[in-house]
């Protein structure tokens, strides 16, 4: 599902797995659903039943010998072991979906990403050995699709959690704990991920994607973000280039290629390779990025950017700029 005139998921459900290990998941919940489901039909039907016998007042049936009920007690047994039972596969199929979630791909190479989450955005740190070929970026994780992907996950700030429904379970993000997240895609697709731990203000504006692609598709992407930023060529975007470097934004922001190297907030280098703003929180348009520059505390109360009243002319020219940062 897609909000209008945006391409990008509004919503996520467990129930259309793009991994295998969402897929064990899903498997597990219709196993929990169907079972509960069944213990839920069988109550009702039995409390009906129960209603819906008419004789119980007018002809009592001849009472036993006081403090014995054998015919309670069997059937008290009876249901005693059928729960016991019941209960004891739940737990058996739960704790081996754990078990088959932690088994890894062993036979390929996995794909390292560092996810850092932050008040309230994603860095994605693609590392590379030498770190010069590491890849940076934010709010949105490519992946190709039967690559085994490891998220190495931590966190700036408080504690996060990450949540990819239709790729893999919850995982929290505290503070000096690394952690873990691992999947496999199985088919692509853009699938959006939410942080689904109170962190504040702007838990809600603290999305992600992920972009599920072919290991060609992915190479390509890959390449593109190693590169530099692109320099301004227009007259407009290198005044938006000054604009840019001697205000406020190098101090939060870097974008490769120029003495901004702060990673405070999100790296712009390739800014309008991605498809939203704010961490999922509006369609990354010219329009957007404008009202997101003058005042991201409008769209994101609280958001660690501050207002940046710049003038018409200098917010024209630093769109310019920006919007060329491809
Ligand atoms: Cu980060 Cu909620």
């Amino acid at each position: 599902m897609t909000a209008p005139g945006w391409d990008v998921p509004a919503l996520s459900s467990v129930l259309e797995p793009a991994s295998r290990e969402a897929e064990c998941i899903v498997r597990l919940w219709w196993w929990f659903c169907g079972v509960s489901a069944a213990i839920w039909l069988a109550v009702m039907v039995f409390t009906i039943l129960a209603l819906a016998r008419p004789n119980l007042v007018r002809s009592p049936r001849p009472q036993p010998e006081p403090g014995r009920e054998p015919r309670l007690e069997r059937s008290t047994l009876a249901a005693t072991s059928l729960t016991v039972a019941i209960l004891f596969a739940l737990l058996v199929s739960s704790v081996s979906t754990g078990r088959a979630l932690h088994a890894s791909d062993a036979e390929k190479a996995p794909l390292r990403i560092q996810v850092t989450g932050a008040r309230w955005w994603w860095q994605v740190v693609y590392p590379a050995n030498p770190p010069s070929q590491s890849v940076e970026t934010a709010n949105e994780i490519h992946v190709p699709v039967g690559t085994p992907i490891v998220l190495e996950l931590q966190s700036h700030d408080v504690i996060h959690s990450l949540w990819l429904p239709e790729l893999q379970g919850k995982r929290d993000l505290i503070p000096g704990r690394p952690a873990e997240l691992r999947f496999t895609a199985t088919r692509p697709g853009t699938f959006r991920g939410q942080c689904a731990e109170f962190c504040g203000l702007q838990h809600a504006h603290m999305g992600l994607l992920v972009i599920a692609e072919s290991s060609p598709s992915f190479e390509v992407w890959k390449a593109a973000q190693l590169r530099p930023a692109e320099p301004p060529t227009s007259p407009d975007a290198l005044r938006g280039e000054q604009v840019f470097l001697s205000g406020a934004c190098p101090m939060c922001h870097g974008v490769r290629g120029t003495p901004a190297a702060a990673s405070r907030g999100p790296d712009l280098t390739h800014l309008m390779s991605r498809s939203t703003l704010g961490a999922a929180s509006l369609p990354n348009t010219r329009g957007h990025l404008a009202g997101w520059v003058l005042d991201p505390q409008t769209v994101k109360v609280g958001s660690l950017m501050p207002p940046n009243p710049v003038s018409a002319a200098d917010l024209q020219v630093l769109l310019a700029y920006l919007t060329n940062l491809k």
